[in-house]
């Protein structure tokens, strides 16, 4: 296994996988059990995960694709952030970054649209994990959550399993409830694409920066 601080400082987001190369289900499961020793307040552990692989994978994207061919770009059940002011400018250097490494430009409006829709074929991976909270939490657990998403994806980045989590995901959660099962009285906060990196695929060259320490921490003595 390598070093914590090599896994923190190596991962990346992958945005293209190796369809045909599942990742083991004795991999998923081990990473699954490391995320299941994240902290939670009062340990209510309130993360709840469904894992879709071959023909059930298969049925949850083609019900994603039927709609966004359709013209019909989906409707999150929560708000989807807006990011204002000092937020915007690290948004658009995301997406210079990632969309340089794609090739498209920033007026290329069909080739912004086929980047989307790659969020919805799963940038090919086989395995896309839906990950959810009960409807009457608030941001309070959804923290909860987040801590067992870096958790999950830190675990799968050291045994050399890639993944893309996606907001993106949350757009059409009446075909993750119809493919799933996810019940109504869960909220859907992510999903996550599942895989090993396919080394070739462009958006793979994606290399996001991080801001100096003092933009986010301030010490007091
Ligand atoms: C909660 C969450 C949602 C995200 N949603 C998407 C998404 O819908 N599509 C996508 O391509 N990347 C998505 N990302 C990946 C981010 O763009 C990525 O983490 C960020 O640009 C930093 O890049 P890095 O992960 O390669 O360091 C998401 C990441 C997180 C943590």
């Amino acid at each position: 296994m390598p070093d914590f601080d090599e896994v923190v400082r190596s991962r990346r987001t992958i945005r293209g996988f190796v369809r045909d190369r599942p990742v083991p289900g004795a991999v998923l499961r081990e990473a699954l059990e490391l995320a299941q020793r994240s902290p939670s307040n009062c340990n209510v552990q309130p993360w709840r995960v469904h894992v879709a692989s071959g023909a059930a994978r298969d049925r949850v994207v083609r019900g994603m694709l039927e709609r966004f061919d359709q013209g019909d770009l989906g409707n999150p059940e929560d708000p989807i952030d807006a990011f204002p002011g000092e937020y915007r400018r690290l948004q658009v250097a995301c997406a210079v970054e990632l969309y340089g490494s794609l090739g498209v430009a920033r007026d290329d409006g069909p080739g912004r649209l086929s980047a989307l829709r790659k969020n919805y074929e799963l940038f090919d991976a086989p395995h896309v994990a839906f990950v959810s909270m009960g409807r009457h939490f608030g941001l309070g657990v959804a923290l909860d959550v987040g801590v067992w998403l870096q958790s999950f994806v830190l675990a799968l980045w050291s045994r050399g399993v890639g993944c893309c989590p996606q907001a993106s995901l949350r757009y059409y959660p009446e075909v993750v409830r119809r493919e799933l099962g996810l019940p109504e009285d869960q909220r859907l906060l992510c999903g996550i694409s599942i895989g090993y990196e396919d080394a070739e695929a462009p958006a793979n060259g994606c290399r996001q920066r991080r801001e100096a320490l003092e933009t986010n921490v301030r010490f007091h003595e």
